[in-house]
């Protein structure tokens, strides 16, 4: 019989989004947290899992709009504004799935956004930073008339912060502006505010980075109501997300509390570890997140793995670099002595 393996081939060479799955001692290529919850906050949801809810059936969407409401409330927001989604790369998809046509991107930033345009078919444009400016983010780079414009900040894999007159410019010149804070415990500087003026901004949130919960898929999107409307319906909200994500949401403002805490911890960290990237004499770039990044070739990231320390190798406009996520002190103190070899 005839076979119909017939889909869409053009996905071929779609990027692959490769992690390296080598074992290591020292985890360091993902941004994660290196700590879990505290053990009383996961049992806690676990019990919930286990006495509250019944996993045989569905998310109820009046259930899922109470949980917006406390969530909302906390965050001095309308519920009607927020909506949850399974990680923050959900988000990126949803509100790339609800804009037009003309996407403008920024190179480098997280690769997820260039895979989705692709798959949706979008028209990109790229926003080339330039290595001998910081990668620094500016209104000529972001330009004008585009329907969707992926700003990160911090920038990551750079972890530079954008003006704000950037972003005010960027949100006037262009439909939808997507703000990914993504690591805004981190830097501390939310875009949330501007939201007052410009309706066009979005604001993305996640909970895997500084909220330790990376394994549960847990982010968020606030916005305009029509905006986060329409992202609802495109992606079938509520039953996007489980009822793992209902029990987390009971705990949200704990869960959040503890990502704050734990972001301010790391800024000390990280600020260490660049100053030591630089009195060491490497090139290393100042970062807002819980990474930096740092000039190194590829053999300096395979010989730090060859001592268990998993890093990231990126290769940017041609040229290398590594991506070290902040971990615990003890562990940045393994990383320092073995780039002092
Ligand atoms: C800038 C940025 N946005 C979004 C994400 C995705 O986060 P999530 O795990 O919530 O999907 C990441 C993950 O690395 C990221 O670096």
């Amino acid at each position: 019989m005839e076979e119909r393996l017939n889909f869409r081939n053009d996905l071929v060479d779609l990027p692959e989004f490769k992690v390296s799955d080598i074992k290591c001692k020292i985890k360091l290529d993902q941004n994660e947290s290196p700590f879990r919850l505290p053990k009383r906050l996961r049992h806690h949801v676990l019990n919930l899992l286990k006495e509250k809810y019944s996993e045989n059936l569905y998310p109820q969407p009046t259930d899922f709009f109470d949980k917006k409401k406390k969530v909302a409330e906390f965050l001095n927001i309308d519920p009607r504004r927020l909506t949850i989604t399974a990680g923050a790369d959900q988000g990126i998809l949803g509100i790339m799935m609800i804009s037009k046509e003309k996407v403008k991107l920024l190179d480098p930033s997280y690769p997820i956004y260039r895979n989705d345009a692709i798959v949706l078919k979008k028209k990109i444009d790229l926003a080339k930073l330039d290595e001998e400016d910081n990668f620094k983010i500016t209104t000529e780079k972001i330009g004008k008339g585009y329907n969707f414009v992926g700003l990160l900040s911090p920038n990551q894999p750079v972890g530079n912060l954008i003006d704000d007159k950037v972003v005010a410019e960027a949100c006037k010149n262009n439909d939808i502006v997507l703000m990914d804070e993504a690591y805004y415990e981190y830097s501390g500087k939310t875009y949330l505010n501007f939201q007052k003026e410009y309706k066009n901004l979005v604001i993305l949130r996640t909970f895997s980075k500084a909220g330790s919960l990376a394994g549960l898929r847990l982010g968020y999107l606030i916005g305009d109501e029509g905006i986060i409307s329409a992202v609802e319906k495109v992606l079938f909200t509520p039953y996007n997300i489980s009822l793992m994500h209902f029990a987390l949401l009971d705990n949200f403002e704990e869960i959040y509390g503890w990502g704050l805490e734990f972001g301010k911890r790391i800024r000390k960290i990280r600020d260490d570890f660049y100053n030591f990237l630089i009195s060491s004499g490497f090139k290393a770039y100042e970062s807002k997140g819980n990474f930096v990044l740092f000039k190194g070739r590829k053999k300096l990231y395979d010989d730090l793995l060859s001592n268990g320390i998993k890093t990231r190798y990126m290769n940017i406009h041609n040229k290398d670099y590594i991506r070290i996520t902040i971990g615990r002190k003890d562990e940045m103190e393994v990383v320092k002595k073995q780039l002092t070899i």
